[in-house]
């Protein structure tokens, strides 16, 4: 993974090395250009061997990372979830995986059986106490113990407050608050017994609250308010609790996301900043990140430098950082005089939703290999694959 970034620095610290030497007087006569060419490429060799020896021992270390453990991953059937549960696999957990949709949990769990993991899917909804219940014992029941929960289960909805309803804040508590809140209070006794682990998987959204995002950053920072809470609180019980905050990770979830005001400009500029690689970290880097912080029971993990950067400016200018947060707002679409609704994979397909998938490249590739087919979307895929066969 990390081979190609060796090679660069070590040729790049030559180049800077023998440039200053010239420039200081203390570097003999200068080569000719060619000699200069191959030392450099010699240099880059080597590093590619540092790089690739490396990676090599890091995948060594990594696969034993988590061996015998057991990982249970809420949202495990897509995006961050199911990167987090290749990730654990192949650190040696065994890993139960959750969703609402039955299609895409399947296709997750035999992916990931095809990679050699020990793994097993269970249909629930997190909002549902009885369905968490459920869930605990059946992973229990099928590994034998449990040692780390991951709260990874979420939903986006992006639009103006104006065009959205008290629905939508409490579709997104249910699913971002309540949910893990229920499946964290019941599993922590069993985790009691394993020293086991927390994991939250909370947002930068919940720090800085996004405009247009509103029920998402309320949902966030009430989960964000519980996780630190939780960890300051089962200190000595051997419990572990770990908040995650990432900022944009390119899951490719866009597709699943649901847009309303003006659907189409509202997909333009949430799909570009979540596809655009400054503003954006690689799925499996972020993945990478959560199962070492979670392997070294680190207490808070702060993911991708926008996300840093955000939190400090918020710890040391909340003021300034709410005037730059309504600059943003200002700058977002309007609410039009009829709202609409639509989701990503619909909004995309417009032309100014083709253009935005061709620059956000990356996070279209993205949603291809981390199984993204909403739940919405199997829904309509269902309904017309019902509606053929009724005719
Ligand atoms: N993507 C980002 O840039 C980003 C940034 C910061 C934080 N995060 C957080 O990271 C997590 C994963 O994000 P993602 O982009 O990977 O999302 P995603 O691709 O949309 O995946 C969401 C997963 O959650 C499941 N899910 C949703 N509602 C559920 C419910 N009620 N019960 C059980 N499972 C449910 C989905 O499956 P079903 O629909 O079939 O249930 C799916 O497996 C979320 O908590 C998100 O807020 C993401």
């Amino acid at each position: 993974m990390i081979s190609w970034k060796a090679p660069l620095a070590l040729a790049g610290a030559r180049w800077a090395w023998s440039r200053a030497r010239r420039r200081y007087g203390s570097a003999p006569t200068p080569e000719p250009a060619r000699g200069r060419n191959l030392e450099l490429l010699a240099w880059g060799a080597a590093g590619a061997v540092i790089g690739v020896g490396a990676s090599a021992l890091s995948e060594r270390r990594r696969s034993g990372l988590m061996s015998g453990k057991v990982v249970l991953i809420t949202g495990g059937s897509r995006g961050l979830g199911l990167q987090l549960a290749r990730e654990f696999g192949a650190s040696g957990a065994s890993v139960v995986i959750c969703a609402r949709g039955q299609e895409n949990l399947d296709r997750a769990v035999a992916e990931l059986t095809g990679r050699g993991v020990d793994a097993h899917g269970v249909v629930c909804d997190v909002t549902d106490p009885e369905q968490v219940e459920t869930l605990l014992d059946e992973a229990e029941q099928r590994f034998g113990r449990l040692d780390v929960l991951v709260n990874s289960a979420g939903t986006m909805l992006v639009g103006p407050q104006d065009a959205l309803t008290d629905e939508h804040f409490r579709q997104a508590m249910d699913i971002m608050f309540w949910g893990p809140f229920h499946l964290s209070r019941a599993a922590v006794d069993r985790l009691r017994a394993t020293r086991g682990s927390i994991v939250n998987i909370t947002s930068i959204g919940a720090y800085l609250s996004v405009p247009h995002m509103l029920p998402y950053s309320t949902a966030k920072h009430a989960w964000a308010a519980l996780s630190e809470g939780m960890a300051a609180e089962t200190a000595g019980t051997g419990v572990r609790v770990t908040t995650v905050v990432p900022g944009l990770m390119r899951t490719g979830s866009h597709r699943g996301v649901l847009f309303r005001g003006d659907p189409e400009r509202e997909y333009a500029w949430f799909a570009l900043a979540a596809g655009l690689p400054l503003l954006s970290v690689s799925v499996e880097r972020a993945a990478r990140h959560i199962v070492h912080a979670t392997a070294r029971r680190k207490g808070f993990l702060v993911i991708t430098p926008t996300a840093r950067l955000g939190l400090v400016a918020r710890g040391i200018a909340p003021g300034l950082t709410q005037e730059a947060m309504r600059l943003v707002g200002w700058l977002l679409p309007d609410t039009p005089g009829q709202v609409e609704e639509r989701l990503g994979s619909e909004a995309g397909d417009s032309r100014l939703g083709r253009v935005v998938n061709t620059v956000a490249v990356l996070n279209e590739r993205a949603g291809r290999q981390m199984n993204q087919r909403s739940r919405a979307e199997e829904q309509r895929e269902d309904r017309r694959t019902g509606e053929r066969s009724s005719e």
